[in-house]
């Protein structure tokens, strides 16, 4: 048997494996939609507090269970965990029985979008999940709502820690007063380079960025679990995922420095010690390398492993940039079958 020993490759194998996407194209929006393409004419109507407002009423609503409240515009689009639904039949309004207020609050007050996480409750106190969500506001109605809820590392392929989550987003929330904030530009140069082929936009990253996956600070123990305990930094590869469709810029909040993106992942879920892990395609290394060491366990037939099996991951990432620098990266998937496309693009 023979694992990939460099250290780089080994970060490549798993958190990072998921965690280096990046971008290029522009945002699309559904053209049956009305109300997505007039999205930018609205503006001075959105402020930080009314955001904050808004989304404290989503959440409240989902603990009440009682979507129709809310102030739906007459046309939106919604999704949950990248299907499409009505929110009424929405499970999120189900099953949270405990919501907010959020750990992570990004908002926009150009463009009227916000994205927020936190840990939930479903159901009892005993466990708790991941829900994060991104709204688009028109005229103090909600034309665009995407939600996911993260229940366990199979859903993304990797790392997650509910628990974790909200100490480590309270960091982000609380920058130092002494920053220096990037421009409305920059942070769109960030998101587009992202995803990109190619791109001119050079990222510098803070010694001290936190890198998180679904809550947790990724640690990669290897896949057999001998590895490293210490948790990975970011990383901004050459090698990255890409998607010439990514959905550029959908929050930029130039107080804290945030700004969410979404690429579109095409890779393979590989059997990783006795759990898995998500590996795009764009990785070829690590895929290989991964598929060297599941062949020789298979050989050895000592343990039961995942058969490599093609999946998509639908990504939202949460980057943070202040004082010239990369100071966070979150990468969030959520993970479906081969082939698949979204339905916001
Ligand atoms: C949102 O913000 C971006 C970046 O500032 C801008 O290019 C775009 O036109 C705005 N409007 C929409 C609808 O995205
Ligand atoms: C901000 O203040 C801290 C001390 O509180 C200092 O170490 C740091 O260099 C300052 N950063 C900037 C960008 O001025
Ligand atoms: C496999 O699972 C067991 C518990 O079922 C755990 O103790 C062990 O550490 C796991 N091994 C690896 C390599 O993750
Ligand atoms: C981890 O365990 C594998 C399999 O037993 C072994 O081949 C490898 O050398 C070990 N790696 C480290 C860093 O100890
Ligand atoms: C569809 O997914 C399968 C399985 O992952 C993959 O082999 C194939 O190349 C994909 N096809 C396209 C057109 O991307």
């Amino acid at each position: 048997m023979h694992i990939p020993s460099s250290s780089s490759m080994m970060r490549l194998s798993l958190g990072l494996a998921v965690a280096v996407f990046a971008m290029g194209g522009t945002s699309r929006y559904l053209p049956t939609a009305p109300a997505l393409v007039e999205r930018g004419a609205s503006t001075g109507e959105c402020t930080r507090d009314s955001m904050t407002a808004l989304v404290t009423e989503i959440l409240d609503s989902m603990v009440a269970h009682n979507p129709y409240t809310l102030p739906m515009a007459t046309s939106y689009v919604a999704t949950e965990n990248s299907h499409a639904a009505a929110v009424g039949m929405m499970t999120s309004w189900r099953t949270i029985t405990k919501a907010g207020p959020p750990s992570l609050l990004a908002i926009d007050t150009t463009n009227c979008t916000a994205y927020f996480a936190l840990d939930i409750s479903e159901g009892n106190d005993a466990v708790q999940n991941v829900l994060r969500g991104r709204i688009a506001v028109v005229d103090q109605m909600i034309t665009e709502m995407e939600l996911f809820i993260n229940r366990n590392r199979g859903d993304h392929g990797f790392s997650f820690s509910a628990e974790e989550l909200p100490t480590n987003y309270a960091a982000l929330m609380s920058p130092p007063a002494n920053r220096t904030n990037p421009s409305r530009e920059t942070l769109w140069e960030l998101s587009q380079a992202l995803f990109a082929v190619s791109s001119s936009f050079e990222v510098d990253v803070a010694d001290d960025c936190q890198f998180t996956e679904l809550g947790w600070r990724v640690i990669d123990p290897g896949p057999d679990g001998n590895g490293s305990t210490t948790p990975l930094g970011c990383n901004w590869p050459s090698s990255h995922p890409t998607d010439e469709n990514a959905r550029v810029a959908l929050v930029i909040d130039e107080e804290l420095g945030f700004v969410l993106t979404s690429g579109i992942v095409p890779g393979k879920v590989y059997g990783y010690g006795n759990v898995s892990a998500f590996i795009p395609n764009t990785m070829t290394d690590a895929q290989e390398a991964q598929q060297v060491w599941w062949t020789a366990k298979e050989a050895e037939g000592t343990m039961p492993l995942l058969y490599p099996t093609g999946s998509t991951g639908d990504t939202l990432e949460v980057l943070q940039y202040y004082n010239g620098e990369l100071q966070a990266m979150q990468i969030n998937v959520y993970l479906s079958g081969p082939n698949m496309t979204s339905v916001w693009l």
